[in-house]
């Protein structure tokens, strides 16, 4: 199937300002549900939709993967519900969604198995009433991703029509423009455009959507948000975290594909957009494409690699990125990249936008900051107070994705006493004070709206095709001159020097 631009309809229009829905019965069926996510993340976030009354009454789940299970798997999925917390496990509700939770075992590339997978289907919809609503979710490793597709399609699964059949497809959504293309193509050959949801979680997360409540519920904000006012962008996504045993995906990942291509350029397109003509999936994601593609091509100067050593993380040692299992001794996949984006738009021309992403960092944080410009004059600046005070600092606006979720504004205020001094101090918004804390992970919103089929929140195959476009020359112009200083930056630290030299070039520090 042809790519189709991303166009807005007055439907698309009516529909964003239509009453929430309850889905249509159906089958969550997950392939690779062995793996790590679906325990931890997808099955106790479809249970807390079943706690909220957020699920089809008609509704089961299948999980799919090559290991023989069974009960086995039953109990796994109980177990990691509860380690996610919030959950009474005497609970009758727990009890009859386990009962609903099946599992079919089966090799990927087996055409048998799919046959097979049909008829349990088949006869789950006559058991639960869920007349052949489906929400296929792909969760195993990128190469069977095509695979599974192909089969549905071969087995007639991927078409029903009595009800809705969608797929949920997990990143990573190819490795580099090519073969984002080749796997988009593929899987368009079988399901629809409106049939398929690329997930990106980062856009599950409350604080994520909130930007653009931030940005376009309020009328204060959006008049500054823009090249005459904005000094710079930072986009911050650290974590304290290693490769938590995953060397071999990783090796072949590095930072820019594992969380550049996806996540942060989210995060960036929901700062940099113009405001969508309603909160619905064309005029966001038409909105969210602009933005990638008024993007400059990406100058190697203007970017840093890093990849940790050895260090202490916590107050733990830990061993350099080399060092971990099933990783090359001699690596250069990078752990930490640091990049400086210009879009070249009329917002935002000479606004540099830069963002940084990594691996075994001082601290887990991730956090957007937008800095304005000076005054045009500074009247009190003879007059700064002394120890914390002495500087004058731009106005900031920081958004804390995560942890500590919440948004502070840092402005000047006069210090009391008989002299003009002004120190910076900081309005601060949290979330956790002002809502409450949630134990919602970022699926339930995501796995939800595709049950419902409301893309609004997941990529559209321009959108990744876009954000490909950028990162692939980067990839290739890594791959072409090899690190020659890796490890560069200690686990713990704040990353490599030379990240702190891009934005030193230019006058400015990271926060
Ligand atoms: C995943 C990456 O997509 O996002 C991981 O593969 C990374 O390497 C994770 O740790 C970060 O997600 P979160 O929600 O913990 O910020």
């Amino acid at each position: 199937m042809a790519t189709t631009e991303v166009t807005i309809s007055p439907e698309d229009i009516q529909k964003s300002s239509a009453p929430e829905r309850v889905p249509e019965p159906c089958i969550v069926v997950i392939f690779g549900a062995s793996g790590d996510l679906t325990k931890r993340k997808l099955l106790p976030a479809l249970y807390h939709l079943e706690q909220d009354g957020l699920l089809p009454e008609n509704f089961a789940v299948v999980g799919v993967a090559r290991r023989p299970l069974n009960d086995e798997f039953t109990q796994d999925m109980r177990e990691g519900i509860l380690k996610g917390g919030g959950v009474d496990p005497g609970d009758s509700r727990l009890r009859n969604f386990l009962a609903r939770v099946h599992y079919h075992a089966m090799n990927f590339d087996d055409a048998e198995g799919y046959l097979k997978l049909k008829n349990l289907l088949e006869t789950l919809d006559r058991k639960y009433g869920t007349n052949g609503g489906r929400l296929f979710y792909l969760a195993t490793a990128p190469e069977y991703f095509a695979e599974i597709v192909e089969q549905l399609g071969a087995h007639g699964m991927a078409r029903s029509d009595r009800a809705a059949v969608r797929v949920i497809i997990e990143k990573p959504f190819g490795h580099d423009l090519e073969s984002a293309r080749r796997l988009n193509d593929q899987v368009n050959k079988v399901f629809a455009e409106e049939q398929v949801f690329r997930i990106d979680h980062y856009l599950g997360k409350e604080t994520v959507q909130n930007i653009l409540v931030f940005r376009f519920a309020n009328g204060i904000f959006e008049p500054i948000w823009n090249r005459n006012f904005v000094d710079h962008v930072q986009i911050t996504a650290s974590e304290s975290i290693g490769i938590e045993g995953r060397g071999p995906f990783y090796e072949k990942a590095g930072a820019l594909r594992d969380v550049v291509q996806n996540h942060v350029m989210e995060l960036l397109s929901f700062v940099a957009m113009e405001p969508p003509v309603a909160f619905h999936a064309a005029p966001i994601r038409t909105e969210k494409v602009k933005v990638w593609r008024a993007i400059q091509p990406i100058q190697m100067e203007d970017t840093v690699r890093g990849q940790y050593g050895a260090g202490t993380v916590d107050g733990k040692p830990v061993v350099g990125y080399r060092n971990e299992e099933r990783v090359n001794p001699e690596s250069s996949t990078e752990t930490f990249a640091a990049l400086r984006f210009h879009i070249e738009n009329w917002r935002w021309a000479g606004v540099p936008f830069y963002v940084r992403a990594g691996k075994r960092m001082a601290q887990r944080e991730t956090e957007i900051s937008i800095q304005f410009k000076q005054p045009p004059m500074l009247l009190f600046k003879d007059s700064i107070a002394a120890g914390k005070c002495n500087e004058i600092q731009p106005n900031i606006i920081s958004m804390r994705i995560q942890p500590n979720e919440g948004i502070s504004l840092r402005f000047a205020a006069k210090v009391p006493g008989p002299t003009m001094q002004s120190c910076p101090v900081k309005m601060d918004f949290n979330y956790a004070t002002a809502f409450g804390v949630s134990s919602a992970n970022g699926y339930e919103r995501l796995l939800l709206d595709a049950m419902l089929g409301d893309a609004t929140l997941f990529a559209h195959r321009d959108g990744v095709e876009a954000t490909w476009s950028l990162i692939t020359p980067m990839l290739e112009a890594w791959a072409s001159t090899p690190p020659k200083d890796f490890p560069n930056y200690a686990a713990g630290s704040r990353g490599p020097r030379s990240a702190d030299a891009l934005l030193a070039r230019d006058g400015r520090q990271w926060r």
